[in-house]
Order: C-alpha cells, then structure tokens, then sequence
C-alpha cells in the first residue's frame, strides 16, 4: 500500500490543501504565473526503463553498517538486514542497486569480503576500517529480499581486470575456483549478477588507481574481454564523463564492448563545506542534469554508438555528501549527513526535475541511482530505533508507483521562476500513458518557491475541464522536511483537482501526478 489510510480522519493538511486549491481558484487568476502544458496524444510514446528509479549503496558512513544491515538490531532479521528499511525500499519497488562504491570500490578487493575467514580491511579511500562482515554474498542475499536487481561496480582503480573478472567468476560461473568457493559458502547456484561497472570516476584525480584518458580505454577494453569471456550475457557498463575528452577514447577502445556509460552528478557541492543552499538557489540549477545527458548523448552519437550504448546516471543527488578534508581526515564530521533538516523541498522538486528529465530522454538513459539509497543525502534515513522517510522519499514513491509505463512529450510554455539574476521555467512537466492511451499520468512541477500557480493542460487542441485526482506533495512550506521527532510533516495527499475555464492551481514548490482516465 503506497499511502497507508490513516487511522483518524482526513488530515488537516490535506483539507488545508484542498481549502487553499479552491480558495486560489476565486483569487485573480491573472495574478497568478500560469504555464500550459500541451500533450499530443497522437505523439509517438516511448517506453522509460524502470531502472531510472534505481539506488545507489556505497560502504560510506552508515549506509551499510547501521543502515541497510545492523546484525543484533530487534530490528533486523536473523541475517542482520533491517526489515523495516527493506519494508521501506519495498515501497520504492527500487529496481536495481549499484554497490560497493564509490570511491570505496577502487581499493576494494572483494575476496577479502568472502569466505569463512573474513579479515578487515583498511579502507584507503575512506579511512576507516571495513570489518568484511558485508560482502558480495551478503549484498546478493539482501537484493533477493528486496526484490532488487544488483549491480557490482568493480575495481580499477588497484584492481586488475582479472580480479574484476574473477568477481564475476564467483558470482555467476558455475566451475572454476571462484565458483567453488561461492558453492563451499552455501551458494551452489549461481548469482547471475546481470550488472557489471568497469570502475568507478577513474578520470578524477581524487579517486585512487585514477587513469589517463588513453589508460582507460584500453583498460576497460581489456576487462571487458575478460568479463565477456566469464559471463557473455552481462550488461556492461563503464566510468565515462559528458566530457568528450575523456570518453571519446573509452568508446573508440572498448565501445564495442559496453552497454552503457556510467556518469554522475550532484550540484550542490557540500564535501567540503556543509552549508546547503536555499530551496530557490537549488531550483536556478534544475536544468543542468539535462545538459549533462545532452553532452553525453552527443559524444555517444559522434563515436557511432547511438542506439547501442546507453547512458546511466549511476550516481546523482542534488545535494554532494559531507566528507571534509582529504577523506581520511574529519570523519566524525560525516555524521552531518544525517542533518534530515537538510532534506527539504528542494530536494523533492530538484529530484522530480531529475526524474523527469531522464524520462524526456527515455531512448537514451537507461538507469539512474539516487546516491545514495539508504542515509548519508539519501530518501531514507535509517537510525537504531527505526526510520524516517524524507521528502525525497515521497518523490521515488510516487513515480514508481503512479506513472504509467510509456513517456509522451510535453511542451511547456510556462512563466519563469527568478532569483539572483537566474530564472528557470516555473513550471515542468511529463505526460505518461498505458500503451492504448486509455489512461494517463501527467506529472506537474511547479517550481515556484511561494506562488500558486495557473497550470493549463491541453490534451490535443482540447484543455482539460473538471475534476481529475491528483496526488500531490509541496510541504507547507519551501524548508519542510521530515524527521524523527516530525516524521510527516512533508507526505504526498490525494485531492481532486478541478480544471475551470481550462485552467487548475498547483500549489507553490510541489509535485502533482494528475490521473487522467
Ligand atoms: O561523495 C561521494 C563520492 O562521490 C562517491 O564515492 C564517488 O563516486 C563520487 O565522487
């Protein structure tokens, strides 16, 4: 159940929010910012891959060890896994999880987190030490209670491409060494890992084992082969920029060889300073994933791949993770990633903006993982006594529960959302359909920090007229956020939202998936 029907009443909130749709609709409409979406129904539609949904787990701070896995918790089961997160994620129907970095993965060897014998480790990127008690068996295990497809980014930064191949090896072979010893661990049966990663940021002189342009391509040639050679049916992906500097090489070397190229992104820089830009500063940068993806589908066209490489967006938040100094330094400062203070709005509506643009280039991007999943910046954060679902939450929760499978372009004309000398359109929107166009979710976004707004829909030439329900999530205010002591302060509500003369009012900085029959 996506909203649990709540025991008393309908909350106030929520009629506060029908109250404020009617009320705004007897307010002047012209003082209001308006948009009009236009959706053409006879467009072509385009089916999005679910995997744009997808998490992302790195063993960082408490995203493992006391967030997805806490043995001895009464909240975990017999294997250590927080059931309550897994209750949580399962809400998410979260397809696909990348794992085990990161940055951690590029001096990660992962037969020291296998086997009987588990010895920890030094993590050289983290600076702390990683006891091994989670290793791929582990992530596996979790995955299949999850209902989650995993993904393994390897390590090239001091591994080897027979390393990384004798990962696949142990999770997908059935003879050879690496297999026997999976089966002598209690696994006879293959894993069947379908997602592969060749490294992780190996262009960035912050990540360990970095390499040269001219490096990597043949690198990842190499371990391509390799992996191939193990397991052809993998799907492949590799570290890659929207930089044709840097990929043009990896595609011209090994292109013939991946599925997909993997970048990242996150824009508001907070690994150093942690000091969170306001909701209306974070809405000025909605449209930079999208020239991101733009940039990465040219270089992916001009190499002669474009239809056959893919683009995943692996690792995006808006917000950076907090991790000052020079990784090894300053690590109790980690713990302020765990501010829910920060998770407000802006992190709803920027994420919507995120998911929305990867649904306009369905043909393209084939993955995203929020980074990550679990605490740190993620949708849910995970303490000793239970869980808390931040607004972010909310976002992943409706989308992959409310749209429909197919994307059908909508153009926007919408007024503009200003601040500090930038101004973005205040409002972006998605139209999603069934494949008869028999039913159809039409996500609205209005950015605005404090102003309703008089959204127009057309369908064809034909405006919508009368009322449709809608799920909607905006916060009472831009800074709302959810947390322990206000767990939902910020929740999606379902209202009718009626169309007059054309035209209905979304609430400032909210999201609103309208159902169209
Ligand atoms: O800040 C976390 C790091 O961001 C991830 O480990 C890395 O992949 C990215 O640079």
């Amino acid at each position: 159940m996506l909203y649990p029907s709540r025991k008393r009443g309908v909350p106030v909130r929520a009629m506060l929010l029908v109250v404020a749709i009617v009320f705004s609709g007897a307010v002047c409409a012209e003082e209001l910012p308006k948009a009009t979406v236009t959706i053409d129904p006879a467009a072509q539609t385009v089916a999005y891959n679910r995997m744009i949904f997808g998490g992302f787990l790195e063993h960082f701070h408490r995203q493992i060890l006391g967030g997805i896995f806490e043995p001895g918790s009464p909240l975990s089961d017999a294997n250590g896994f927080r059931k309550d997160v897994i209750e949580a994620i399962k809400e998410l129907r979260t397809p696909v999880v990348r794992w085990p970095g990161g940055c951690f993965v590029s001096s990660y060897h992962w037969k020291d987190g296998v086997g009987k014998d588990r010895q920890p480790s030094y993590d050289k990127a983290w600076g702390v030490e990683d006891p091994n008690i989670f290793g791929s068996d582990e992530f596996v295990a979790w995955c299949r209670l999850a209902g989650i497809e995993p993904y393994i980014c390897g390590n090239a930064g001091t591994g080897t491409p027979e390393e990384m191949s004798d990962w696949v090896e142990y999770c997908n072979q059935d003879k050879g060494r690496w297999a026997r010893l999976r089966s002598a661990g209690g696994h006879p049966q293959p894993y069947n890992v379908r997602f592969w990663s060749i490294g992780n940021e190996n262009y960035g002189d912050w990540e360990i084992g970095a390499k040269t342009a001219q490096e990597w391509g043949l690198f990842v040639r190499e371990t391509a082969k390799m992996i191939r050679h193990v397991d052809s049916s993998t799907v492949l992906l590799a570290a890659a920029l929207s930089d044709e500097g840097w990929t043009k090489n990896l595609l011209q070397n090994a292109g013939g060889s991946l599925n997909m190229v993997s970048i990242h992104g996150y824009w508001d820089p907070l690994w150093q300073q942690d000091n969170p830009s306001d909701y209306a500063t974070c809405m000025m940068r909605s449209d930079q994933p999208a020239r991101q993806i733009a940039a990465t589908e040219r270089i992916i066209e001009k190499a002669g791949f474009r239809g056959r490489i893919g683009i995943a967006f692996d690792e995006w938040n808006l917000r950076g993770w907090h991790h000052p100094g020079r990784y090894h330094e300053q690590i109790q400062a980690r713990d302020r990633n765990d501010r829910n203070a920060t998770y407000t709005m802006a992190d709803a509506i920027f994420s919507a903006g995120f998911l929305n643009t990867c649904l306009r280039h369905a043909e393209t991007v084939k993955m995203a993982n929020i980074a990550p999943l679990v605490n740190t910046r993620g949708p849910l954060y995970v303490h000793p006594k239970g869980i808390v679902k931040r607004t972010t939450f909310h976002v992943l929760a409706m989308y992959a529960n409310l749209l429909a499978p197919r994307v059908v372009k909508a153009t926007v004309a919408s007024d503009q959302f200003q601040h500090g000398g930038a101004a973005v359109p205040a409002v972006d929107a998605v139209a999603t359909c069934d494949p008869a166009k028999k039913t159809w979710r039409i996500v609205l976004v209005n950015r605005h920090a404090s102003a309703m707004l008089d959204c127009t829909v057309k369908l064809g030439d034909k405006p919508l007229e009368g009322s449709f329900r809608a799920t909607i999530l905006s916060g009472d205010s831009p800074d709302a956020y959810n947390d322990t002591d206000k767990p939902e302060w910020v929740v999606p509500s379902k209202a009718e939202l009626t169309f007059a003369n054309g035209a209905a009012q979304l609430p400032p900085h909210s999201l609103t998936i309208l159902e169209v029959p």
